[in-house]
This record gives C-alpha cells, sequence and structure tokens, in this order.
C-alpha cells in the first residue's frame, strides 16, 4: 500500500477520488487567490529556534479549549458542503474528531443537518451560524443547535457577500450536485463517490432544506447571495449574544479594532480568518494579522487561528504566535475525500506526530509552555 505521511499525499487521492466541481470548491481561492497563497507561504516562511541537549522523552500537546480538553491545539473547522466531499461527510468527520479528542464544528450550509451529527455523535459539537435573511429561520437555527447541546456558536461574519471563486462558476458547482453531459467523464472515473454520494439520501443543504425550497439547480455563490444577509451590522452582533447562552465565539476577524470591539461586545472567543482566503483578496495573511489581534485581545477572549494550515508545525507556529488553537479546514477534507472517517483520522494523527516532534525539536515538552521564543528571528 502507498504510504500517506503528509497532508499534501491526502490532497493527492483526495483529488483523484472526489469530482472536479467538488474537490476544486475545498481546494481554492477567491479572485485570483493572492491572500489564498500568502496564507500559505507567510506560514512558511516563519522559522522555528533549534534547541538541544533538552531530555524530550515525552510530550505533551493537551490544551484546553473554551474550557474543555483537547488532545491538541486544533479544531475542525466549519466547512460547506462537506457531505459532498463524501456521503455523510459531517457525520464521518464529528466521529473522527470525537475519537481524537479534538472538537468539532458543524457548517450552516452542511449536508448533513445538525439533528444528523447529534445523533450519530456523543461528544458535544460546535455550531457555526450564518445570519440569513430570514431572521426567523436564522433563529431556529440557534434553537436547534441549543436543543442538540451545542456548548458553542462560531458566528461566521466575514462573508455579507460572496467572493467569487472562479473555479465554481466555470465547473458549474450545483447543490445538489447533477449529472450533466459536461461532467459525466469526470464522474465516471470517480465510482466510488458517485456510489456514495449520487446514491446516498443527503446530497443538499442539510439544516436549510425545510427553509429554502429547492426550486431548481443553483450554482452555490447564486444560492449564499440570495439568501445570506448583507445587511448584519455589530447590532446583530449583540442581539445573538444576549440570545445565546453559551460560549459565542466570533470568526473572520482579520482587524484589531474589530477584535477589540467583539471582545468588548461579549465575544468568548475571535478567530483570525480570512476564510481561507476565499472572500477578500488582497487581505494580509491570517498569520500575519495574529499578533495584532492577540494584542488587541490581551487575554480577555480566548484567540484562534485558521489559515494555511497544511502540518502540525503550522499548528505550533500559530501557537507560538499567541493562538490558543488552529483550526483546520482543507487538512481534514483532504482526508475525508481519500478515505472518509479513517482519512480524517489519517489527516489528525499526521499533524499531532508533526507537532509532537517539532515541539521536541524545539526543546520543549508541553504545547502550553510554548512561547514566540520557539521561533527564530533569522
Ligand atoms: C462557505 O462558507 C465557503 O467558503 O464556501
Amino acid at each position: 500500500m502507498r504510504v500517506l505521511n503528509s497532508i499534501a499525499d491526502l490532497r493527492e487521492v483526495a483529488r483523484r477520488r472526489v469530482p472536479r466541481s467538488i474537490f476544486e470548491y475545498v481546494d481554492h481561492g477567491s479572485y485570483d487567490e493572492l491572500t489564498f497563497n500568502r496564507n500559505l507561504s507567510d506560514l512558511k516562511a516563519l522559522r522555528f529556534r533549534q534547541r538541544v541537549l533538552v531530555d524530550v522523552t515525552s510530550q505533551s500537546l493537551r490544551k484546553d479549549i473554551l474550557g474543555v480538553t483537547s488532545s491538541m491545539p486544533l479544531a475542525i473547522a466549519p466547512t460547506g458542503l462537506t457531505g459532498l466531499v463524501h456521503r455523510d461527510g459531517e457525520i464521518l468527520a464529528a466521529q473522527a474528531a470525537e475519537a481524537f479528542g479534538v472538537p468539532f464544528c458543524l457548517s450552516t450550509v452542511s449536508v448533513c443537518s445538525i439533528e444528523d451529527v447529534r445523533e450519530a455523535t456523543t461528544a458535544p459539537f460546535w455550531f457555526q451560524l450564518y445570519v440569513m435573511k430570514d431572521r426567523g429561520y436564522t433563529a431556529s437555527l440557534m434553537d436547534r443547535a441549543e436543543a442538540a447541546g451545542c456548548p458553542v456558536l462560531l458566528l461566521t461574519v466575514d462573508i455579507p457577500v460572496s467572493g467569487l471563486r472562479r473555479r465554481d462558476a466555470k465547473n458549474g458547482l450545483a447543490v445538489p450536485p447533477r449529472l450533466t453531459l459536461r461532467n459525466a467523464l469526470d464522474i465516471a472515473t470517480k465510482p466510488s463517490w458517485a456510489f456514495g454520494v449520487m446514491m446516498g439520501k443527503r446530497k443538499t443543504f442539510g439544516n436549510l432544506a425545510a427553509a429554502v425550497p429547492h426550486t431548481g439547480v443553483a450554482t452555490l455563490s447564486q444560492w449564499i447571495s440570495t439568501q445570506f444577509d448583507a445587511s448584519v451590522t455589530w447590532k446583530d452582533f449583540e442581539e445573538i449574544r444576549r440570545r445565546w447562552k453559551g460560549k459565542l465565539v466570533i470568526k473572520g476577524i482579520l482587524d484589531a479594532e474589530d477584535a477589540k470591539r467583539a471582545v468588548l461586545l461579549g465575544a468568548d472567543g475571535v478567530v483570525v480568518s480570512n476564510h481561507g482566503g476565499r472572500q477578500l483578496d488582497g487581505a494580509p495573511s491570517s498569520i500575519a494579522a495574529l499578533p495584532r489581534v492577540v494584542e488587541a485581545v490581551a487575554g480577555r477572549s480566548e484567540v484562534f487561528f485558521d489559515g494555511g494550515i497544511r502540518s502540525g508545525q503550522d499548528i505550533l507556529k500559530a501557537v507560538a504566535l499567541g493562538a490558543n488553537a488552529a483550526l483546520t479546514g482543507r487538512a481534514f477534507l483532504y482526508g475525508l475525500g481519500a478515505a472518509g472517517r479513517a482519512g480524517v483520522t489519517s489527516a489528525l494523527e499526521i499533524m499531532a506526530r508533526e507537532m509532537q516532534v517539532s515541539l521536541a525539536l524545539t526543546g520543549c515538552n508541553d504545547v502550553r509552555d510554548v512561547t514566540p521564543e520557539i521561533l527564530s528571528r533569522d
């Protein structure tokens, strides 16, 4: 059997198994992908300080995330249409996360619903909310998340309008996926995906089916622009804070002023994010923005990080710059596309091992002791 020992290996297998329109939805960013690429290159450009002759016989990656101990400083990010990457994708990823001891966050625009994931798991999972034009439905999503015992609501705020992902438009990404003359050849070369997803019962937005009856096939971006509310402001954030009794995390913060405001208005966590380079092209990389946000928050809430995580070293760099934990989207999706639940577990194992070895080679044994001192200035 082929040895798969990097996230890049998982990506390559996923690329061969998942239809092009769905793989490229996951794999790419918006417009010219300047921010998408900077997320990767700015992380790569950071360097570690190699330290020697320290006893590193054992390392601990355990870290508290919003009051719960996690087996490593990583959570699975909310990602749209995960159940189209692999049949029952959200359920499988949530199960893999639970077994590994890291949080899983379900997206509003998931394929498996809140209730599907609740039924298939025992550990509490987080729910990510988009504010939709139908405010009554938005409130009902919060009620459903509360009823499912979700301890954390993650409010994504960086997509009042959708950045153009050029590939999606060209590939005609549709929900539910449809077989057309143009994609028939591609789908014919992905039989296990076709058997799993096309023959499966879940193929559209599981949480939204009741609110958004399908009147025909739409591309995802058309759908987003008709359903998401572009008029959302800080007032809505305050309203959501009043309504949600659990932990509230705001996702999509790059600016220190926005971070300060979120904390002032009661955010328990701030995710430094440019939506994986899928929104404002030309925005700074997440890792470049992280130190400013950490400074602005000044310990008043937890700070999380996403954007460009493809290895345990990347997670460690984000932690060194002050993130309490990282979130990963694409890395787990590549695992999922490659091998379902086992692939997500592989992605988590690969990154945990990489982090453990890198921690040891910086002369550290406990990820909770990591400071910017493990980074090199050279
Ligand atoms: C949805 O959140 C997306 O980035 O596609």
